[in-house]
């Protein structure tokens, strides 16, 4: 191989203009939650026609946060998938509560409507579904069952800034609350970023009271309020709350990063189609499978490699020749920090994807030239001559 070239995982689209409203705040002398969270949050309820968006530090707080207002707590059990980022199952843990993990869909990566009913249990005090790499989940199968048995459903929307769902015959944004709530991160792999940060959007008035109060130390007044005020307050504290604040240098960023959000958007659902085109004659390669009621994000690409390939020597051929690639995601029942618990089902879905999936890289950004230069190297590895 003769052309030498480094091609990133990932890489978030930010640039002077980020910068700048980030120094901009710095100067403005009021660095933490405050006037620009206040704007962030009304900026991204218009985005998504959510009713309410509370900012909070990441998506792992706002998980903790909207499950607490959605009423679990110690010894209650929380339907949710395995194949996910830690952070899904440590948020259910921080209330005492127990992940019980359904197996997921092969094509969308996406928890299984149809496994959910048998899970309920008299402890099941909630759903918490995940749109995976930020490909939509099945709300509407998802938001049957938890009709039939009264349960809230949160979604862990960490990777779907920008996705959409067809529901009730008609595109929504992932954000308009379909259930109880939806939680989003900003992370600098997600696809808008504020280096940290997330949000929890919800059309329910006193579930975001609630969860406001609670990123706050659960103070009776938040500190912009009392700096308007012309009136001394006094604040009170009559529950333990938490500090998950959002600052304002991660709302000015974020901002400015959500006017971009289409053209990321669009950007990236162009090289997801383009890597369809050009890996589509690999024999045993399967691509993830946007339902028509769908329309992802793209925030992760992962393929799944030909079942008698080596994946992690595939990683290595291809960080040999200077690409990134990752396991896109885990399997929080093989992590030692949840596999204490027996599983109530076994998940040989999550598990088959767990070991075959590859995150090739995707960013707005990227060039013609990178992602031809990944296709050639993934070709080689999987022993396809050019
Ligand atoms: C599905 C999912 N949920 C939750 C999180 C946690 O997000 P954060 O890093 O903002 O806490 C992540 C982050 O990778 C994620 O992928």
């Amino acid at each position: 191989m003769s052309e030498k070239r480094s091609v990133q995982f990932s890489k978030p689209l930010v640039d002077h203009e980020e910068a700048q409203a980030a120094y901009d705040t710095v100067m403005s002398g009021w660095v933490t939650q405050g006037p620009r969270v206040a704007d962030f949050e009304r900026e991204f309820s218009a985005a998504t026609g959510a009713a309410h968006a509370c900012a909070v530090s990441n998506c792992t707080t706002a998980l903790h946060l909207a499950l607490r207002a959605a009423g679990v707590d110690e010894g209650d059990e929380v339907i949710t998938v395995s194949y996910t980022f830690l952070a899904t199952s440590n948020a259910i843990r921080y209330l005492g509560a127990w992940p019980v993990y359904v197996d997921i869909e092969r094509g969308t990566r996406n928890m299984d409507p149809a496994l959910v009913e048998a899970a309920i249990t008299p402890r099941t005090k909630a759903i918490l579904c995940v749109h995976q790499f930020g490909m939509p989940c099945d709300l509407a199968g998802i938001l049957a069952v938890a009709g039939r048995h009264g349960l809230p459903v949160i979604e862990d929307a960490a990777c779907a800034a920008g996705s959409e769902i067809n529901i009730g015959s008609q595109w929504e944004p992932i954000g308009r609350p379909q259930g109880a709530a939806a939680c989003f991160s900003f992370h600098p792999r997600k696809v808008l970023t504020a280096g940290d940060g997330g949000i929890i959007t919800t059309n329910d008035a006193e579930f975001d009271a609630k969860v406001r109060r609670w990123r706050q130390h659960a103070m009776s007044v938040s500190d912009l309020a009392r700096n308007n005020s012309s009136q001394v307050i006094i604040e009170t504290f009559d529950e333990v709350g938490y500090n998950y604040r959002m600052t304002d240098i991660q709302a000015a960023v974020v901002r400015r990063q959500l006017v971009r959000l289409p053209g990321i958007v669009e950007a990236r659902r162009a090289w997801a189609r383009r890597y369809v085109e050009q890996l589509a004659d690999i024999p045993g390669l399967e691509f993830p499978v946007e339902p028509e009621w769908a329309r992802s994000n793209w925030q992760t690409y992962g393929v799944l490699l030909p079942p008698d390939i080596d994946r992690t020597a595939v990683m290595q051929s291809m960080q040999d020749d200077g690409i990134q690639t990752r396991r896109p995601t885990f399997c929080c029942h093989l992590e030692k920090a949840h596999s204490g618990r027996k599983l109530s089902f076994p998940l040989p879905v999550s598990e088959e994807v767990y070991n075959r999936n590859l995150g090739l890289p995707l960013f707005p950004q990227m060039s013609a030239e990178d992602q031809d230069f990944v296709v050639a190297a993934l070709r080689r590895a999987c022993g396809i001559a050019d």
